[in-house]
């Protein structure tokens, strides 16, 4: 591990499933000291277990689409490690396609947790990443760069791509870094059907460690990655 990345604090929202848990494990592997956040803290605690616990990484407990609850998963990695290096807005989930299809509660959480969940993981970490000069990345989509017909979830996605790209402008000159993740299908609990000929978890994991490996003056602003399999 003994490589530029030790021990830079990698704080990943959504980790206890999916790309964040496969973004987490590659983390570790690469020498970083991830920090865990989602609403499942038996599986974040498992899979801090596995990642070297307390002196190696943190669990935490965030609703991403509380405030107060970004405000005290920062203050906790911070409590732990004295500083976050590196910020993923990575939480989301989907739903039905068609503008009838999906019922208006399930829209709401959505866009609670998709778009200002992601908003409020930046402004709870521009402070500390300020004071890093470290790198923010958030999960966009294909779906947030082509309209999908009837997706509520794509609009979402497009919402997280002018997100990343106002968050770019804004922090221009603090040295922060940002990356949009764009994933294509990836095979993860976010289908209740799992797709065939997708991506793996830590396909896009790979992505992510790509980005955030670059020497300071490179800023890879997005990655757009589709299986080879996948036409739309
Ligand atoms: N799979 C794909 O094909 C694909 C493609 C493009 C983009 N994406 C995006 O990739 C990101 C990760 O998805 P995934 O595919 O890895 O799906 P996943 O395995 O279902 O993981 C979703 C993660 O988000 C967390 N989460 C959901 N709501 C949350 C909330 N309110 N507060 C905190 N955490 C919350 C879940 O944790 P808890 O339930 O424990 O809170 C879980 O860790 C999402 O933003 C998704 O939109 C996925």
């Amino acid at each position: 591990m003994s490589n530029e990345n030790t021990d830079r604090v990698f704080l990943i929202t959504g980790a206890s499933s999916g790309i964040g848990a496969a973004t987490a494990r590659r983390a570790h592997e690469d020498g970083f000291r991830p920090v865990l956040a989602a609403r499942s803290m038996e599986r974040l605690e498992a899979l801090a277990a596995e990642l070297g616990g307390p002196k190696r990484t943190l669990a935490v407990r965030c609703d991403v689409s509380e405030w107060d609850q970004q405000q005290q998963m920062v203050e906790a990695a911070l409590g732990a490690f004295g500083q976050i290096d590196l910020a993923f807005a990575n939480a989301g989930f989907g739903g039905p396609r068609g503008f009838l299809k999906d019922t208006p509660e399930h829209w709401r959480e959505m866009v609670l947790t998709n778009v200002y969940g992601a908003a409020l993981t930046l402004r709870a970490t521009i402070p500390a990443l300020t004071e890093s000069r470290g790198h923010l990345l958030l999960t966009s989509s294909v779906a947030g760069r082509r309209p999908l017909p009837g997706s509520m979830y794509s609009c979402t996605k497009h919402a997280v791509t002018a997100m990343g790209e106002a968050a770019r402008q804004d922090l221009h000159g603090t040295g922060i870094r940002v990356t949009l993740i764009e994933p294509g299908m990836t095979d993860t609990p976010f289908f209740d059907n799992r797709p065939a000929d997708a991506l793996e978890d830590d396909d896009i994991a790979r992505a992510v460690i790509y980005a955030v490996s670059q020497p300071a003056h490179v800023n890879v602003n997005e990655i757009l990655v589709r299986p080879t399999a996948q036409a739309g």
